[in-house]
């Protein structure tokens, strides 16, 4: 087998290894996937200035998340149906970034459910809520996100409908799937998933299925999701959330500078600079673009994280230079559970660390708080 030495190689091996249809799931964005190309693209237009003669040792990528204390400023972001990438994916992802040191968020569409996930992890991860139209069910998530301490909230808000993703159409990827021959050929050729699958209980939607009335299996729960996205999803539901929560709220999927400023009115902890990973609003531009206007208007009344697109050390280290206190990894840790479970996230992130703090180095930094837009190469970065 190859030596794994960056995502790229844990993304050949996910493909290689999960079935097509739940690969093109996680590796694809919407309509054009123009937007979903462009949030890795404008990262590889950033240089770096490289420093000489600097004392590098002692070197600490070690910094803080709305007040959670993490190895380096990265959490794995909340992503829908882990479970299906591996065999208890999420337990697997939460487990390896337990032992690293860095947040896991459990979505709300995950396969399995919040207790789960508590049941078989030491320290609290953070929950990430989609508001469904039964008000209810979103309140008696939250209690429950509560019960198993989840460290912060992460409030979702660019999903009241969803994104046109053409693979998925094609791949005929629905909830329960409905597979095309091409896609149930593809499954016979997947020896290893079908066995990981074969040996777990979780795989239905663990924090929605036998939590609604009349959802007890794939196809109840098929008919309770077609509906239950919220259009009507708004700020004063955030007031209401954040009453309900009361602990760290953090709201994900902010790409302008007047939603900024209305996070911020909101009272949240942090906001996320997101486009979910180029999944929803094709031709919005990258994240990464977005980025400095927002950190400029808000950055010193509310932590800005940020994500989309970042497969690599160096972007966090970019991101950070432009604002951002911390950034999340989607496909960078799916491509590593699906390519080798708990040990594949754990290189993900070993990998994205080790490019991180060389890289820092390189720059002339020691420490991961002495890193500022000065590392950048002026013309080279969006302001
Ligand atoms: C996501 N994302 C997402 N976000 C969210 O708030 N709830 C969710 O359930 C999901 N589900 C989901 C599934 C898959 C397969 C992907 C790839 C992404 C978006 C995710 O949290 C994050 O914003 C992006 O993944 C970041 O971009 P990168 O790192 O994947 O490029």
């Amino acid at each position: 087998m190859t030596v794994i030495t960056n995502i790229e190689d844990l993304r050949v091996l996910a493909q290689r290894r999960v079935p097509r249809m739940f690969y093109d799931y996680a590796d694809s964005g919407s309509w054009t996937e123009g937007t979903y190309r462009a949030n890795s693209e404008d990262f590889q237009r950033i240089k770096l200035r490289q420093r000489v003669a600097v004392n590098m040792e002692g070197r600490s990528t070690a910094t803080t998340m709305v007040g959670v204390p993490v190895a380096m400023p990265v959490a794995l972001a909340p992503v829908g149906s882990t479970g299906m990438q591996h065999a208890d994916g999420e337990i697997l992802a939460a487990r390896a970034a337990e032992k690293f040191g860095v947040p896991f968020t459990l979505s709300t569409m995950s396969i399995c459910s919040i207790e789960d996930v508590a049941a078989n992890t030491t320290k609290p991860f953070w929950f990430q809520l989609y508001v469904m139209r039964d008000r209810a069910f979103s309140q008696r998530l939250i209690e429950r996100a509560k019960a198993a301490k989840c460290g912060a909230l992460v409030l979702t808000l660019d999903l009241q409908i969803l994104g046109q993703r053409h693979k998925d159409l094609k791949n005929g990827l629905s909830v329960p799937p409905k597979p095309t021959l091409g896609s149930l050929a593809n499954l016979a050729t997947k020896p290893r998933w079908i066995l990981g699958m074969a040996g777990t209980k979780r795989r239905q939607f663990g924090n929605i299925v036998g939590h609604v009335q009349g959802v007890s299996d794939m196809s109840s729960l098929s008919q309770w999701t077609a509906d239950q996205f919220d259009p009507t999803l708004n700020w004063g539901d955030v007031e209401w959330i954040k009453k309900h929560w009361g602990g760290k709220l953090i709201l994900k999927g902010i790409q302008d500078v007047e939603d900024a400023k209305l996070a911020v009115a909101s009272g949240a902890d942090a906001l996320i600079v997101s486009n979910h990973g180029g999944r929803q609003l094709d031709g919005a531009q990258s994240s990464i673009g977005a980025l400095p206007a927002i950190v400029d208007a808000v950055g010193s009344q509310i932590e800005v994280h940020m994500d989309g697109g970042i497969r690599s050390g160096q972007d966090v280290l970019k991101a950070r230079a432009l604002g951002a206190r911390g950034c999340y990894i989607g496909r960078a840790f799916i491509y590593g559970l699906g390519a080798m479970g708990e040990a594949g996230v754990t290189t993900a992130l070993q990998v994205i660390h080790k490019e991180l703090d060389l890289t820092m180095a390189f720059c002339g930094r020691t420490r991961i708080e002495q890193v500022g837009k000065d590392i950048l190469l002026p013309g080279t970065f969006p302001t």
